[in-house]
């Protein structure tokens, strides 16, 4: 039975990754019934900025969150990093949370799910980069465009996620965590 961890990559409370998210676990909960899930949520997971003293590749973990975020990846047979794209890139947040540990990333499976009104295609090459260069098994990717589902200029928002059921996107999230699981 797989251990999948999700991590939310984006910080903010009203945010398009609580959807995006949602969907993963969703799907994951279709896919793989067995499978179990652990989500961190960036949002509401403090990982601060200046909290460890130690290179993370000493492992000599100082906070709370840093001990109980080690221990979360260290579990897992597999992370999926759900993201935004912001500049072409993944966001601050994210990055911080991957510079929190360093041997925990280590030959584990990664799968990358990216979305953003213009498609995400930018913040996928980016963050594979990353993740490879922290030996991850980048798996697949699965690139999701927000704007035919509703996405709103004014807030950021995406309003009808739901309908990203009917996207060809599903499939390939489908298969993508097919291999996740396996
Ligand atoms: C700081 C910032 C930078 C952004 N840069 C891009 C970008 O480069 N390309 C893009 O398609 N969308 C960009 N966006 C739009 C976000 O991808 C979109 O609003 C997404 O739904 C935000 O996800 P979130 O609500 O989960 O943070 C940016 C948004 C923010 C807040």
């Amino acid at each position: 039975m797989a251990n999948v961890l999700v991590i939310k990559g984006s910080a903010r409370k009203e945010s398009t990754g609580s959807k995006a998210t949602t969907w993963v676990v969703d799907t994951l909960k279709k896919v793989a019934p067995t499978a179990t899930t652990e989500v961190i949520d960036l949002a509401t997971f403090s990982l601060p900025l200046d909290a460890e003293p130690y290179i993370p590749a000493q492992q000599k973990y100082v906070s709370e969150n840093t001990k109980v975020f080690a221990a979360a990846v260290s579990a897992a047979d597999a992370v999926v990093f759900v993201t935004p794209e912001y500049n072409g890139s993944y966001p601050a947040a994210l990055k911080n949370a991957i510079d929190h540990l360093f041997n925990e990333w280590n030959g584990k499976k990664a799968l990358i799910v990216a979305y953003s009104p213009s498609g995400a295609t930018s913040v996928v090459p980016v963050l594979e980069t990353l993740l490879t260069r922290l030996s991850m098994n980048v798996v697949d990717k699965v690139a999701l465009s927000t704007y035919p589902l509703g996405y709103e200029v004014e807030t950021g928002l995406t309003a009808e996620f739901h309908r990203v059921a009917e996207t060809e996107t599903q499939a390939q999230l489908e298969t993508a965590l097919k291999a996740v699981v396996a």
